[in-house]
């Protein structure tokens, strides 16, 4: 084995040599997901569904594992192809989606759907560029699809991946600038045998043992070659940029109800922030600090009441907002709006800021009701 030169140090050959340990680990210990074929399958060349495999990925998106699972098994037993998926109504995906947040998401999965069933014949490009053609996959996605379902030697790094790099190397450079080099080393330890299984094996690894706070190091199975666990610096690392603090936008939201327990909503413009996605009406969300959070943009006249104030984080700023409600008479019209059933509400496209407005003003009201 050249690695094993003079010139190389034992640390840093065990660093760069952790792929063989690691699949052992996997093949053990690896986490059963739906979305997943298990490593003795894969061995055999048994390979997942690209269309099961795109869709986790798509949603694994800033979103945990645990959150994800259940919209996952709903996706697949509504659609259970990427021809369904091109052929459903794109406000029944925006339903089902609602909740998981970042809903640009949902709307270039659907896009995807109908390219790939239109110009592709129904099936997923194998390679990372041919990936990256279609709408809604940046690099990350078209790496872990070409890995996981075709078994291409693509380098794939997610927030679980980095900390791990980071720690095996004890990479000094902060976040985002050591993107690169954490790709390197990723690139450089590849087993072209088993690029999937190494990809879902190091997120494994980060999200079970190589965690952000108390990493389980003496169950770890690369612990020998890793630089942070002999110097005790682990925590340390991913060294990250500091944060800028998120600005704070005010607004304010009006939850209309009729006699029958009916809650008028309405849709969101298709493009910008929520596109597309149910609302209750309400004022734009403005950095001002006066004016934006009292009754002056109800959407007509009516005994608004204050229901209290509710704080929804968004990537690039906070968000306060203070409810009212009103009640309507039951022939009250919907304008540019409709009406929504206590039995509907549940069902309807709301993003969780909206379900948090809702749900200030009538607790429970977004909840599904059990049945019998
Ligand atoms: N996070 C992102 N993609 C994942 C996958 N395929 N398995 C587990 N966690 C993930």
């Amino acid at each position: 084995m050249a690695r094993t030169e003079a010139s190389v140090t034992d640390a840093q050959a065990s660093s760069t040599d952790f792929s063989r340990p690691l699949l052992a680990w996997y093949d053990r210990h690896h986490r059963h997901l739906p979305w997943r074929t298990p490593p003795h399958e894969t061995l055999v060349g048994v390979l997942p569904d690209p269309y099961r495999v795109w869709l986790s990925e798509i949603m694994l998106q800033q979103t945990t594992v645990g959150a994800v699972k259940s919209y996952f098994e709903a996706f697949v037993e509504a659609w259970p192809t990427v021809e369904a998926l091109a052929a459903a109504e794109t406000d029944d995906v925006m339903k089902a989606w609602a909740g998981l947040g970042y809903y640009s998401r949902a709307r270039n999965l659907k896009k995807c759907a109908e390219t790939v069933a239109a110009e592709h014949g129904g099936r997923f490009p194998d390679t990372e560029a041919g990936l990256k053609a279609l709408p809604g996959i940046g690099d990350y996605t078209a790496a872990a699809v070409s890995a996981i379902a075709f078994n291409q030697p693509a380098a794939v790094v997610d927030g679980n991946i980095e900390r791990v790099i980071t720690r095996l190397f004890s990479i000094e450079t902060p976040l985002p600038q050591a993107k690169p080099e954490i790709r390197a080393r990723v690139a450089e330890a590849l087993p072209h045998d088993r690029p999937g299984d190494f990809a879902q094996a190091m997120m494994d690894l980060g999200a079970t043992i190589c965690t952000p706070r108390k990493p389980a190091c003496v169950l770890c199975p690369i612990t020998e070659g890793c630089t942070a666990r002999r110097e005790g610096t682990a925590e340390r690392f991913p060294v990250k940029a500091p944060k800028t603090e998120k600005p704070v936008r005010k607004g304010a939201a009006f939850v209309a109800t009729r006699a029958d327990g009916a809650v008028l909503l309405r849709q969101r413009l298709p493009q910008g922030l929520l596109g597309g996605m149910t609302e209750v009406p309400g004022s734009q969300w403005t950095a001002r600090q006066d004016g934006a959070s009292d009754t002056t943009a109800a959407p007509f006249p009516a005994d608004w009441q204050a229901a209290g104030a509710i704080r929804h984080v968004f990537t690039h700023f906070a968000l306060e907002l203070s409810v009212f409600r009103a009640e309507l008479p039951q022939n009250a019209p919907a304008g540019d709006g409709w009406w929504s059933a206590p039995d509907a509400l549940p069902g309807e496209a709301l993003p969780t800021v909206m379900k948090k407005a809702i749900e200030a003003a009538i607790p429970g009201a977004t909840k599904k009701r059990r049945k019998g």
